[in-house]
């Protein structure tokens, strides 16, 4: 949710911060903006929609200097427009913002002597800035001074007129790296922004501000004191930002999913069966809470029948932004899960600090291991799907899977619901995923001669039972957020309590039905749409293809998986759907309408 960036070069910076934004695109990508001071002067460049109108902007009206800052905007407070965007200046001070200044208004009101331009929380952090600036302070403290003075979440940067060498950057709930060059130094949203430049980061501590010059860096904590932070090498692979010669990244994730998910299990597994970088005993457990939204939702929810199917442990599966606010009643005794691809949603980050006075153990299933639910919680659990940029989540969601059966099966074993034999059966399926996907990835043309007439509806419905209810919701989230095609997941037995009247000729239903003990329940509710001349595209295995009988509209047969784990392979089957569909339909599939990747706000 909006991506900043900061350089302190020997070199024109433009062309630098440009590509670091092009790093941070997908964080968000309404409106782009750079700020660089030159011969002392602060100027700046704006330009509404993706980071090539800002380009192109800069080759008409360039703009010169070697300290500079910049931003991705994806928009909260004030609609995409040039005078929204950022860096917002007031005088002689230009700031760029990620997060949510909660009390912008107030701070406004006490401003009012002064004229405000835009309808952004974060022009009053220029505007206070620069009030202290008139008011006789050092451009240090005059920042300083202004943090004192928000509330909210923010990674916020400033960059002074008459000042070259010198950003303020600051870090509240929103993640900030500083990267440390050779005479230069930079500062990012995170560290692949910074990748080209520097692969030695420095991740800022909640509430830390930090005077950056070329020389180095100065972190005070929120107290004021000065803060020493260990500086980290990142390892460049899991800064690398390439296509691999797919046409979106999303392909590629989705085409990585059997050797990154290979990576996952082997880091959790060993000859004694599942091991955890960190010790997770569930023999006391009286309740597990899984928490997360959107796609890592529902890999928790699918977690849930693995829990309560392989551990007999009680499950609950919560919305991070419903359940922060209903502050519900925890069991000390409870495990409390939050998975985050990104680990620094805002909603599921409140939900983790609602719990950890209360509950015994949080333990957070991440890809982002430096993110700041990773660092909240007591044990941080990696994922490692290296990084997703495709807005839309897959190989992220597919390891969560990986680690959640994991750990559901460490569990079971824990809790003497199943013996070593039973244990190693279970790796055995979830070992053999990687080549399953393979195989499922080779159906992919299969998959595209079909969406094209995907592509034509108003419309789709999934279906599914047991786990692939909520892998039928995950296939239908796919489908809207790349496609823009109205799509929703029920539970096939759910059916006929409603959703039954949407169906007719026009309306595709996807049928996720691999042929396990729910089969011929799900079948019949297959045949009820089809009897009401819905358009059925049955998803399963060769044995269920065999039995469904005639007249889906299509059929597309997966290889045959355990049913304990089939939504894992099934998620591949809904990925390429709503890919392919997104192709026909001509969308951004990376980088879809209205979305960003990170949602550091509620
Ligand atoms: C959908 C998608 C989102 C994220 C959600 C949570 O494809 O990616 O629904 O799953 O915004 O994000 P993280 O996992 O970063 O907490």
């Amino acid at each position: 949710m909006c991506g900043i960036v900061g350089v302190l070069g020997n070199h024109e910076v433009a062309p630098i911060l440009v590509e670091a934004l092009k790093r941070l695109e997908y964080r968000g990508y309404d409106s782009a903006g750079i700020a660089t001071v030159q011969d002392g002067v602060l100027d700046r460049r704006r330009a509404v929609g993706k980071l090539v109108n800002l380009s192109d902007a800069l080759v008409h009206d360039p703009l010169a200097g070697k300290s500079g800052i910049g931003h991705t905007r994806w928009a909260t407070h004030g609609g995409p427009t040039v005078t929204n965007a950022h860096p917002h200046q007031a005088g002689r001070v230009a700031v760029v913002h990620n997060g949510i200044i909660e009390n912008y208004k107030e701070l406004r009101a006490k401003l009012s002597h002064r004229t405000f331009v835009s309808q952004t929380d974060t022009e009053t952090v220029a505007q206070l800035c620069e009030d202290y600036l008139d008011q006789g302070l050092s451009p240090r403290d005059a920042a300083v001074e202004t943090l004192a003075h928000l509330e909210g979440a923010y990674a916020l940067a400033f960059l002074f007129h008459g000042e070259e060498d010198l950003i303020v950057a600051a870090r509240m709930g929103s993640p900030l790296a500083i990267g440390h060059g050779d005479g230069e130094m930079y500062v990012g949203s995170d560290a692949i922004a910074l990748g080209p430049m520097t692969n030695r980061i420095t991740y800022l501590e909640e509430g830390d501000y930090a005077f950056v010059s070329r020389a180095g860096v100065e972190i005070h904590d929120a107290q004021g004191a000065l803060a020493n932070r260990e500086m980290q090498s990142v390892s460049a692979q899991s800064m690398q930002l390439d296509k691999g010669g797919h046409k979106h990244f999303m392909a590629k994730e989705i085409f990585e999913q059997p050797v990154v998910l290979a990576d996952c299990l082997s880091h959790y597994t060993d000859a004694g069966g599942v091991t955890l970088p960190q010790p997770l005993d569930f023999t006391q457990t009286d309740r597990v809470i899984l928490v997360a939204c959107g796609t890592a939702y529902y890999a928790c929810a699918i977690a849930k029948y693995w829990f309560e199917q392989f551990a007999g442990i009680p499950c609950d599966v919560d919305i991070a932004s419903e359940f922060r606010y209903r502050e519900p009643p925890v069991s000390p005794k409870a495990t409390a899960l939050f998975v985050s691809q990104s680990g620094e949603t805002a909603d599921t980050l409140a939900a983790l600090r609602y719990v950890t006075e209360k509950v015994d153990r949080v333990v957070s299933v991440v890809n982002v291991p430096s993110s700041s639910i990773a660092r909240e919680s007591d044990v941080a659990l990696p994922i490692l799907a290296g990084v997703e940029v495709g807005v839309a989540s897959t190989k992220a969601f597919m390891n969560q899977l990986g680690v959640l059966a994991n750990l559901a099966i460490m569990a079971a074993r824990q809790r003497g619901r199943i013996d070593a034999v039973r244990e190693a059966e279970l790796l055995e399926i979830l070992h053999g995923m990687p080549g399953l996907i393979n195989q499922a990835l080779a159906l992919e043309d299969k998959i595209a001669k079909r969406t094209a007439r995907l592509a034509e509806a108003k419309s789709v419905l999934f279906l599914g039972r047991g786990a692939m209810f909520p892998l039928a919701m995950e296939g239908a989230l796919k489908l809207k957020e790349i496609s823009y095609i109205h799509a929703e997941g029920y539970a096939s037995g759910e059916l006929k309590h409603g959703p039954i009247a949407l169906i007719d000729k026009t309306v595709p239903v996807i049928v996720f039905a691999p042929r396990d003990a729910l089969f011929d329940k799900t079948i019949s509710n297959m045949q009820e749409v089809m009897a009401r001349d819905g358009k059925v595209w049955l998803i399963t295995d060769a044995e269920g293809a065999a039995q469904a009988g005639d007249g889906t509209w299509a059929t597309l047969v997966m290889p045959t998986v355990d049913p304990a784990l089939a939504p894992m392979l099934y998620a591949v089957a809904a990925q390429l759907i709503a890919y392919h569909t997104a192709l026909h339909k001509g969308t951004d599939v990376d980088q879809p309408r209205n979305l960003a990747k990170s949602v550091t706000v509620e």
